[in-house]
């Protein structure tokens, strides 16, 4: 009898830092772990899907401070982003915690207590070189180097402070041991190996609070230290199946956790979690998958650059199917992958509209149109029939294998096969011909066999695009939610006798060269007629117009006004408030924090019963047709409040 361990499935992406909005690299991982989660469900597992924020430490500490908000109000406000960002992309957690919650402090406190009083906590002085935006001392290395964090190449401070270190050497040999026997403890092999080889350096404790820091957890009993980040962070996964409030949810869940991450965060997830799982008596995770990062264009996603990827823009453009297939079938797993827009508009073209549209769109029609819109039963015989059969399964059990390993791409692309086959068929075959030679019982088995092969195919693609498995579905004539399905109770033939739905178009084909225009026309500088032009002015009239350099601390939404926000804006002499009409461009959060020019001698006016102090400037267009474009101006290197702009 297969055990709770083998039917029980807990997966769990990493905790997102809530210090700045939510992109593509977030939502890859989210949407990864969907996928699987939809998958193991339709194979009838136990699903537990976890994700949330990670809340605490110096990171969240900074940007608060940058934004004129106290820690707390900036996670309150931050996390909702995320929250948006999965019911947009369809995310199916079960679980959204946040570290700051009462629930997960306790738990720290406790796990933090218990390690202490066994002995495998300790207090001692640190001293190391530590990078603040990544929050982690960075080991020693060569001589000349280690001025830069390896990681993120900013520079690096020395510091010192009273400690608490978690004794990790001490289990080191255990988790060799059980990474020896546990090949797929971390996946993929390269990652495995990679986490053998610094298992078998030197691992040191562990160094697991801060004195010189407020935002954390406080350590009981000796409150000048609270917890350190990444291991207040790592235990929300306990938290969250229920580790001191429910023994019976955690006994179901706790033996098969699966960790999804970024290759960036490894060796927080395969040796020091672990490490600490075992010092506390439980199980280690039964694999910890790692993927590759997402460049942009070629070029490493960055705020200065200007090119991160917002994925609620690409569900805006594009719609959050497309953008969840994209992401998955692009790119295997573990690799490195580029993000281009172009790519994904190919991508949209040729297999969502093409493919799978096209296969839906010209069975459905010659369903109605040769059989009154209804299913026709048949006793298959015919080679080509059994053929396309025998792939659906064939196409079912390699899905399985992929999926094992978290090969979305190799999934994907089996589906894909048997859904080109189904097209093929089509040409093969040619129903219309059938129908011209009066040859109905041909053409009945044709358009079961076509039928059959797009009831499957939505089955299939259902974890991936379930809006579009859904959509297939209703036209399919079937009422069901495709992903509440198991995959093993699929028959083939079962369809028959069906009545169908209209065809209606799944993904419009995208005109590339209209695109590349619409593109073409964002980038161009703009022409100005001569009538746009102002007069001339003389120096005088210029110094008349009084500019500084000022922050934005707070944006407010005007209840009464679609276009204005509320700013606070600071100009480090004074505060002020300026009305400002930028709304449809940001969401608060994205202007709090913003370095931005203000007119400071412009006459106070009443807007919206407000009284605006000023003017913050902006570069606007509007070009035919196409929405208007606007961009804040910001000086381009830090400079004092205050500054006058001349
Ligand atoms: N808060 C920590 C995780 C704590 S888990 C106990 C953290 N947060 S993060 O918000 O910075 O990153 C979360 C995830 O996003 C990581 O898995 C990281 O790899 C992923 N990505 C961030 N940028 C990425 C890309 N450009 N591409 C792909 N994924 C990337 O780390």
């Amino acid at each position: 009898m297969e055990s709770n361990k083998d039917r029980s499935f807990y997966i769990i992406t990493p905790i997102y830092y809530v210090n700045d909005i939510p992109h593509i690299g977030h939502a890859y991982t989210t949407i990864a772990c969907d996928v699987m989660s939809r998958y193991k469900r339709m194979k009838g597992f136990d699903v537990r899907f976890l994700t949330g924020t990670d809340e605490h430490g110096q990171k969240i500490q900074m940007a608060a401070e940058g934004k004129g908000l106290t820690p707390q109000e900036l996670v309150d406000k931050i996390h909702v982003n995320f929250k948006e960002l999965w019911s947009v992309l369809n995310i199916s957690n079960d679980d959204f915690i946040r570290t700051t919650e009462p629930r997960h402090i306790r738990v720290v406190q406790a796990m933090f207590k218990q390690l202490m009083d066994q002995g495998d906590i300790y207090k001692g002085t640190y001293e190391g070189r530590y990078c603040v935006p990544c929050e982690t001392y960075v080991p020693e290395s060569g001589e000349g180097e280690g001025q830069t964090c390896p990681d993120c190449g900013r520079p690096l401070t020395m510091m010192q402070e009273e400690s608490y270190f978690f004794r990790a050497s001490r289990y080191v040999p255990q988790l060799i041991e059980h990474y020896e026997k546990n090949l797929d403890g971390v996946i993929p092999r390269a990652r495995y190996n990679e986490i053998m080889s610094f298992l078998r350096g030197e691992v040191r404790d562990q160094s697991v609070s801060r004195t010189t820091l407020k935002w954390g957890i406080p350590i009981p009993g000796d409150e000048k230290h609270v917890v350190y980040v990444w291991f207040d962070a790592l235990i929300n996964y306990a938290t969250s199946a229920g580790y001191l409030d429910d023994p019976t949810k955690f006994a179901r869940y706790w033996p098969c956790v699966r960790h999804v991450v970024g290759k960036d965060i490894i060796r927080f997830h395969c040796v020091i979690w672990p490490l600490m799982l075992l010092a506390l008596g439980l199980n280690v995770p039964v694999s910890v998958i790692a993927h590759g990062w997402w460049t942009v264009e070629g070029e490493k996603m960055s705020k200065s650059k200007g090119n991160v990827v917002d994925p609620f823009r690409m569900v805006d453009l594009y719609g959050a199917d497309a953008f969840r297939y994209f992401l998955l079938r692009e790119v295997p797993f573990g690799n490195d992958g580029d993000f281009s827009e172009l790519a994904l508009v190919g991508r949209i073209n040729s297999d969502l509209a093409n493919d799978l549209g096209n296969l839906l769109n010209r069975t459905l029609q010659m369903i109605e149109t040769y059989c009154g819109g209804v299913v026709p039963a048949c006793q298959l015989s015919d080679p080509l029939d059994l053929e396309l059969r025998d792939l659906g399964s064939a196409t079912l059990s390699k899905v399985d294998a992929a999926m094992e390993s978290f090969s979305f791409d190799e999934a994907l692309k089996a589906i894909w096969a048997f859904v080109s086959r189904g097209n093929k068929y089509i040409d093969e075959t040619m129903p219309w011909k059938l129908n011209k030679e009066g040859d109905v019982k041909r053409l009945a088995e044709v358009l079961h066999s076509l039928y059959e092969t797009l009831r499957l195919s939505a089955l299939l693609v259902a974890p991936v695009i379930p809006n579009t498995a859904e959509r297939i579905y209703r036209q399919l004539g079937l009422t069901a939610t495709p992903c509440e399905q198991r995959y093993d109770d699929f028959r083939w033939g079962e369809g028959a006798g069906t009545k169908v739905e209209k065809a209606e178009v799944l993904f419009p084909r995208i005109d590339i060269e209209e695109w590349k225009k619409r593109r073409a026309a964002s980038s161009q500088p703009v022409s100005v007629p001569q009538s746009e032009h102002e007069p001339e002015i003389g120096i005088d009239g210029f110094s008349a117009v009084e500019m500084r350099v000022a922050r934005i601390v707070k944006a407010e939404e005007i209840p009464k006004s679609k276009k204005l926000y509320k700013l606070k804006v600071d100009l480090g002499y004074e505060t002020r408030t300026v009305c400002s009409g930028i709304k449809a461009f940001f969401k608060p959060e994205e202007l709090e924090g913003r370095l931005v020019v203000l007119v400071t001698n412009l006459k106070p006016v009443k807007l919206c019963g407000i009284e605006s102090n000023g003017m913050i400037l902006a570069a606007s267009v509007k070009k035919d047709g196409a929405s208007e474009q606007l961009t804040l101006i910001s000086p381009a290197s830090d400079i004092p409040l205050g500054s006058r702009v001349s």
